[in-house]
C-alpha cells in the first residue's frame, strides 16, 4: 500500500466552483436565469479543463442537443489519468440567483469512472437524507413517521427536536402535513436541496433531515457530499409523466427500486466542492469590494473524510489580466 498522501482533487475543484460562483455573482438579482447559468457554465468548463484528469460528465445540464453547455457525455480535463465521472450543477438555485434570493451555490463532484448513478430521463427523485449519526436509521420504504422516530432515536432526541428541510412546492403539501402531524419542525426551502442535504451532516446547521422530491442531478451531487461526510441518502425515481416513465422503463430503469448510497455513488473515493453564489445557511455568497471579491467554499474528500471550508479573496483586476472570464 502506498503510504504517501495522494492528490486531493477537491482542492482543485474549489477553484472550479469559485470561478463559476464569481462569474455568476455578477448576475445576482438581475432577473436573467439563463445568463447567470451560462456565465457559471463557461467559467466552470474553463477551469475544469485545466485539471489533470480524464473526466466524463454523467450529471450535467442534460442531453447535448437540449443543453449545449456541460452536457452529459462531455469530456473535461486534460485527458490524463485518473478516469473519473463528473457531476456538475454550475448553479443550484438559478432562480434564487436571478432573483437575489438565498441559497444559490455552484457545485461539482468527481468519482472514479462508472461510480455515479445515471438518472437517464428522470428529472426528479424522492429523497431522504441525514447526517452520520442517523445514517443507519433511514428507510425510504417506511412511513415518514417511522423514519422520523428512528432518526430521532438514533440522535438521542425526540421527534419534536428534529428540523426537516423540505422544498416549498405544491407537491409536498401532503408530506408537510405528515411531518407536522408527527410533531417535527420544518424549514421550507424555496430552492437548493443540495445545500440542505449537506447541512444534515454538518453540526450546528439546525437541519437534521432532508425529505421530499427534488432533482435527480442534485440527488447524485448530494450523495457524493454525504458519502464524503459519512451521512446517508436514499432515493426513488419520481417520473413526472407517462412519457418519462415509458422512456425510463424502455431503458431498463426500475422506478420501484430503492436507490441506496451505493447506487447513487458506488465509491468512497469521491471529491466534492461547492461555493456560495448568493448567501445562504451553508455558504456566504460572492461579495464584491473595490478591488475584488470574497468567496466562501466547502470541499470534501471521501477517502479521508476531510471537510474544508475555504474563504478566498480574489483580486479581480489581476485576474482580468490572465483570465478570459469576465469577472
Ligand atoms: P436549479 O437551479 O439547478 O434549477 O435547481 C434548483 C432546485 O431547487 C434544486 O435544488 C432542486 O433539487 C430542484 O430545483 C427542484 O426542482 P423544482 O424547482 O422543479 O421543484
Amino acid at each position: 500500500m502506498d503510504s504517501k498522501p495522494t492528490r486531493n482533487l477537491a482542492l482543485e475543484l474549489a477553484r472550479v466552483t469559485e470561478a463559476a460562483a464569481l462569474a455568476a455573482g455578477r448576475h445576482v438579482g438581475r432577473g436573467d436565469k439563463e445568463a447567470a447559468d451560462k456565465a457559471a457554465v463557461d467559467a466552470m468548463r474553463l477551469v475544469m479543463n485545466t485539471i489533470q484528469m480524464d473526466g466524463v460528465i454523467v450529471i450535467g445540464e442534460g442531453e447535448k442537443d437540449e443543453a449545449p453547455m456541460l452536457y452529459n457525455g462531455e469530456h473535461l480535463g486534460t485527458g490524463e489519468a485518473p478516469a473519473v465521472d463528473i457531476a456538475v450543477d454550475p448553479i443550484d438555485g438559478t432562480r434564487a440567483t436571478a432573483n437575489g434570493l438565498s441559497n444559490g451555490i455552484s457545485t461539482v463532484a468527481l468519482a472514479p469512472r462508472g461510480a455515479m448513478f445515471n438518472p437517464g430521463p428522470f428529472v426528479y427523485m424522492h429523497k431522504i437524507a441525514v447526517g452520520p449519526v442517523a445514517r443507519d436509521a433511514i428507510d425510504i420504504q417506511r412511513s415518514i413517521g417511522e423514519n422520523l422516530r428512528r432518526i430521532a432515536a438514533a440522535m438521542d432526541e425526540d421527534v419534536q427536536d428534529l428540523t426537516v428541510a423540505v422544498l416549498d412546492r405544491e407537491r409536498h403539501k401532503g408530506l408537510i402535513q405528515e411531518i407536522r402531524q408527527e410533531g417535527a419542525r420544518i424549514r421550507l426551502i424555496p430552492d437548493g436541496d443540495v445545500a440542505s442535504a449537506i447541512m444534515t451532516a454538518l453540526p450546528g446547521t439546525g437541519i437534521d433531515v432532508l425529505l421530499g422530491v427534488g432533482g435527480t442531478p442534485e440527488g447524485v451531487l448530494a450523495a457524493c457530499a454525504l458519502r464524503a461526510m459519512g451521512g446517508n441518502i436514499q432515493g426513488k425515481l419520481f417520473p413526472r409523466n407517462e412519457t418519462e416513465l415509458r422512456k425510463g422503463l424502455e431503458m431498463g430503469y426500475d422506478v420501484d427500486h430503492v436507490l441506496t448510497m451505493d447506487d447513487l455513488v458506488s465509491s468512497e473515493d469521491v471529491f466534492f466542492a461547492a461555493t456560495g453564489v448568493t448567501s445562504g445557511d451553508l455558504l456566504k455568497g460572492v461579495d464584491y469590494f473595490s478591488a475584488g471579491a470574497y468567496t466562501s467554499s466547502i470541499v470534501m474528500r471521501g477517502l479521508t473524510g476531510t471537510v474544508r471550508r475555504i474563504e478566498s479573496t480574489h483580486r479581480l483586476s489581476k485576474l482580468a489580466r490572465i483570465s478570459s472570464i469576465p469577472y
